[in-house]
């Protein structure tokens, strides 16, 4: 079972690193009841959000560092301050709670985006590689990672219903199967001009976005699981209920995953350098890396 329940945290686990080591080796945390302040009023409030054009966002963002939401539907300007309020404080609360958890990431994790899903999973047209039912692990197109991890936390607001997920085989086991056959690793280790290209033009200071053979390996490999359908029906999984009010912890770059049905979550994302894992040649990019016989970032 992928799943580790925390009714209490215990100080001599943080000490001792259990729960980062616990982690790092593609357990999701659980627990049952939401380990920090959400105040009935604000998730009141949030049931009542609806997020804009559903298929080009895919949900409400929060940007901590910008103090920005977008995604959600044109609403009255005290709406939207409310709305923009109750995220920022959902995401210091968060950032609280997970970094009494996880002291030694604290030290260095980059807050990212937090989000709130607001649509039903459940039978959610989407196009194939923005689909959240099928089997997948996480990869950011605007945002790479250069080898960090992947960190999230989900908060089910839903009063009545849980939200469902499968997960399947972590990264080692997914990577050992398709990192070759699938030619993605030979591909990203040949010389690329598009990234020399890219790499000159933010040289001059134009906004590219630059990508190490890590990130376009690993932003491949999320569209080519996702679209491997003999995959997707043949794969091992196990369906996990989280329960309303529970909060789960998961790094999403390694435990496979999809979500089949639930409405209404918060989640939080953390971008974990790599110095500061507990089990460094489990992360991902250890592992390309190893299957490489090469640096990839
Ligand atoms: C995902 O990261 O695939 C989505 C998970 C969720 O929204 O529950
Ligand atoms: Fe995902």
């Amino acid at each position: 079972m992928p799943l580790t329940t925390i009714e209490a945290i215990r100080s001599d686990d943080v000490a001792g690193l259990t729960y980062c080591r616990a982690l790092e080796a593609g357990q999701i945390l659980l627990f049952p009841r939401a380990p920090f302040e959400l105040p009935a009023g604000d998730r009141a409030f949030l049931l009542t959000r609806r997020q804009a054009g559903a298929g080009y966002h895919k949900n409400i963002a929060y940007r901590p560092q910008r103090d920005r939401v977008t995604g959600v539907v044109k609403q009255a300007a005290d709406d939207a301050d409310r709305l923009r309020h109750i995220l920022r404080d959902y995401s210091r609360r968060v950032a609280g709670f997970a970094a009494t958890l996880l002291p030694t990431y604290a030290r260095a994790w980059r807050l990212d985006f937090a989000s709130f899903r607001p649509q039903e999973e459940a039978g959610r047209s989407l196009p194939p590689h923005a689909r959240n039912d099928r089997l997948h692990v996480d990869a950011f197109p605007t945002r790479p990672s250069g080898g960090d991890r992947i960190l999230r936390v989900f908060t089910n607001i839903n009063p009545t219903a849980d939200r469902v997920w499968l997960t399947g085989d972590n990264f080692e086991r997914l990577a050992e199967r398709f990192a070759l056959s699938s030619g993605l690793l030979p591909a990203v280790q040949r010389p690329s001009l598009a990234r020399r290209l890219r790499r000159l033009a933010r040289s001059l200071g134009l906004p590219v976005t630059v990508r190490s053979p890590y990130d376009s390996f690993m932003m491949g490999f999320h569209h080519f699981l996702k679209g491997n359908l003999e995959y997707q029906q043949a794969a091992q999984t196990e369906r996990l209920a989280f329960p309303p009010a529970s909060t789960w912890l998961v790094f999403t770059d390694m435990v496979s995953h999809a979500v089949l049905s639930g409405q209404y979550a918060l989640e939080q994302t953390f971008i974990v350098p790599r110095e500061s894992l507990a089990l460094p040649e489990k992360a991902p990019i250890a592992i390309l890396e190893r299957i490489a016989g090469a640096k990839l970032a």
